[in-house]
């Protein structure tokens, strides 16, 4: 008597929940498009001319993009380059560095900024390392020097900055037991292993200190993982990475993990795959020095690189 009672209700209960639990999925699924806009083109978004572009034309050709992603100018990249690392030398506008990846074609390159023309390269590394994130610091000695991980190899490398010859080796082990990006903030390296988690190494004796999980709160909390090419800026003390397999650049607290800023960079990638074949992902981003949210973005393979505008609003950590 009383089990019969207690059937319907019973069912009621279940068809709440699932209805529940239903509308919650959709919401999560519908409200995590709108934000972090990975399938969002704008319908102004136009393809422009397939001439090459000089630094002038891109001057005026101000591509507002998915999130506020301003087109500044765009130079020549190679596009035999698996993009790994990219950084700035702190000492100016006119050269950038980047490290590139694969077996057998991993090096270093040094590039004029005014033509994107590779204007010092390094040896390659032996055939058993996959070159990956490179970040440009000065030593306890201060010598000017930066530093490359490798993808498996569980090796690091260090290298006269001038003269891109490696003085030293090291080892290290993260999560996963990966090098994907690394980049210099106060006293430490920050480190990603393609995990969410982001390692934070002693700058002198590149041991890590702790560890940060990355993760957005807003509109729901969720890991962030994937973390690729990191890029720290000092202007507003936050870190920029990329996450592969996605077309965004996310900005991140360094000392919570919390995603603060998210950038939608499809239609740049949408209109470089419209012009060329062979296009890989996103990835390297580096701080134009003397400038604040301007950053130089490219990938992997990709024949163009960018000087972007990441608009960020302090006020919002
Ligand atoms: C970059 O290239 C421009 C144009 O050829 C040249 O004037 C400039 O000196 C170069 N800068 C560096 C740092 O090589
Ligand atoms: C470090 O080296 C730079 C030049 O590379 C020099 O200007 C600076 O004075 C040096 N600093 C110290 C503390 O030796």
């Amino acid at each position: 008597m009383k089990q019969d009672e207690q059937q319907p209700r019973k069912i009621s209960q279940i068809i709440f929940r699932a209805t529940t639990a239903v509308i919650l999925i959709f919401y999560i699924v519908i409200i995590n498009i709108i934000i972090i806009g990975e399938f969002f083109v704008p319908t102004n978004y136009t393809t422009t001319t397939t001439a090459p572009r000089t630094t002038q034309q891109d001057r005026s050709l101000l591509l507002r993009l998915g999130h506020q992603v301003t087109v500044l100018q765009t130079i020549p990249h190679d596009s035999n380059a698996w993009t790994q690392g990219l950084v700035t030398a702190a000492d100016g506008l006119t050269t950038l560095y980047e490290g590139t990846g694969l077996y057998g074609e991993s090096n270093l390159r040094k590039i004029n900024v005014t033509t994107g023309q590779i204007v010092q390269q390094s040896a390659t590394l032996p055939e058993q390392y996959f070159g990956e994130g490179i970040a440009f610091y000065t030593d306890d000695n201060n010598n000017s020097r930066i530093i490359q991980l490798t993808w498996k190899e569980k090796t690091g490398f260090i290298y006269d900055r001038d003269t891109l010859t490696q003085v030293s080796t090291f080892s290290f082990s993260t999560k996963r037991n990966q090098g994907w990006g690394i980049t210099v903030r106060k006293n430490t390296f920050i480190v990603s292993d393609g995990s969410r988690v982001l390692h934070i190494w002693d700058k002198s004796t590149l041991r890590e200190i702790k560890r940060v999980r990355v993760g957005q709160f807003f509109p729901f909390p969720q890991a962030v993982p994937l973390l690729n090419e990191l890029e720290y800026d000092p202007n507003s003390d936050t870190l920029l990475a990329n996450v592969l397999g996605t077309k965004r650049i996310v900005r991140i607290d360094p000392e919570t993990g919390r995603v603060l800023a998210q950038y939608n960079l499809r239609p740049l990638y949408t209109k470089l795959t419209e012009q060329y074949s062979n296009v890989g992902a996103l990835n390297g981003i580096a701080l134009v020095p003397g400038t604040e949210d301007q950053y130089w973005v490219t990938g992997k393979w990709w024949p163009e690189m960018y000087k972007v505008e990441l608009p960020y609003r302090r006020n919002r950590k």
